[in-house]
């Protein structure tokens, strides 16, 4: 056990995939076997784009399930849900007076926005709403309520978290030391999981591979990957190839550079590379994928878990907030 706290988050927006799972959420497991560990579900971040409450809830189960099934150590990992902490409403807005409005111009996923606007023609904030454009605020508030080290993300996050730490520099440049500065941490190999058509992997491009798919969906999923149109015969580049950079996630050392040679031999059709891929990625799921339909139809016990995470997460919170409201109001 180290004395490192670590922290993540995962939206309720859609079933999670295989992203999120090589992306953050296994080197995260991996890590709450060690340390101290903040899991949650961002039901708030899902709030500028989700409208409809059913499906959030659905989302939300279905992470808590992923991550229960997963097994993710209880004793180390708090698991909760972000909107039953009410002090990650107060520390949001707290930050909002030493956050500058330009950082917030500066984030990728408003600045997107603003770019898809203007190609179009329209006023530059159509469709922005604040939810949106205050989002790295509510994300520097949940990393910073839980003196968070660690910050286990995906490539796409990366900004985020460093927009953190400039908030808590801002706040103990004005208030004095108060937070600590978070680090973080980029799943491994590139950090940007490819989707079906190559793209990253996201529930915006309709491309993902749900973690607990039925075992015919995910076969199914799998041999709809894209590649190029090399013949059996050819030989293949394995480091541009979306079934190899899926492969290497879940496979053993010896069984990757196995497929390796394979790509570079030629004598391999793509349809037998995604088989080989399926059934890797299904051997490893497989036990977890019956946990996880257990407890999706069991969501009392999630339920259980969620509130006994509420309580422990609310404890560290309250006492945060309580500095921070000395540091700022005396
Ligand atoms: P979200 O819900 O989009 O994704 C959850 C985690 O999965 C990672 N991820 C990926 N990694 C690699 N390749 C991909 N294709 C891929 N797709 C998703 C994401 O980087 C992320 O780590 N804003 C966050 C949620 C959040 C959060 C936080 C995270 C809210 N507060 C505080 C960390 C700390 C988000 O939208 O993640």
């Amino acid at each position: 056990m180290t004395d490192k706290i670590i922290l993540t988050g995962i939206k309720p927006t859609g079933t999670p995939h295989l992203g999120n799972y090589v992306g953050a959420l296994k080197p995260l497991i991996e890590m709450a076997n060690e340390n101290k560990t903040f899991i949650f579900i961002a039901d708030l971040h899902a709030l500028n784009t989700m409208k409809n409450p059913s499906d959030i809830r659905l989302h939300t189960y279905e992470i808590a399930a992923m991550m229960i099934a997963l097994g993710l150590n209880l004793n180390n990992a708090v698991l909760f849900r972000q909107s039953d902490i009410l002090p990650i409403y107060q520390l949001s807005n707290f930050l909002m007076n030493v956050t500058p409005k330009g950082l917030m111009n500066r984030a990728h996923s408003y600045k997107a926005m603003v770019e898809k606007n203007t190609d179009a023609g329209i006023d530059v904030d159509s469709g922005v709403n604040m939810g949106l454009y205050t989002y790295p605020i509510l994300m520097a508030a949940d990393i910073l309520l839980y003196d968070s080290d660690i910050v286990p993300v995906g490539a796409d996050q990366k900004q985020h978290v460093e927009f953190a730490r400039d908030i808590a520099g801002y706040f103990n440049n004005t208030y004095g030391e108060t937070f600590k500065m978070p680090e973080p941490v980029i799943g491994k190999i590139n950090g940007i999981i490819p989707g079906l058509d190559g793209r990253k992997m996201s529930k915006s491009y309709d491309n993902t591979i749900p973690v607990f798919a039925p075992e015919s969906e995910l076969k199914k999923k799998i041999m709809r990957i894209i590649t190029d149109s090399k013949l059996p015969e050819e030989p293949k580049d394995p480091d541009t190839s979306t079934i190899f950079q899926l492969y290497q996630h879940f496979a053993s050392e010896s069984e990757i550079n196995d497929l390796r040679e394979k790509f570079v031999r030629g004598g391999m059709g793509y349809g037998d590379a995604k088989k080989i891929l399926f059934e890797k990625i299904n051997s490893v799921l497989a036990e977890s994928r019956e946990k996880y339909n257990y407890l999706m139809s069991h969501t009392d016990e999630i339920d259980k878990i969620l509130s006994d995470g509420a309580a422990r997460a609310n404890a560290v919170a309250e006492k945060t907030i309580a500095r921070v409201k000395k540091a700022m109001l005396g």
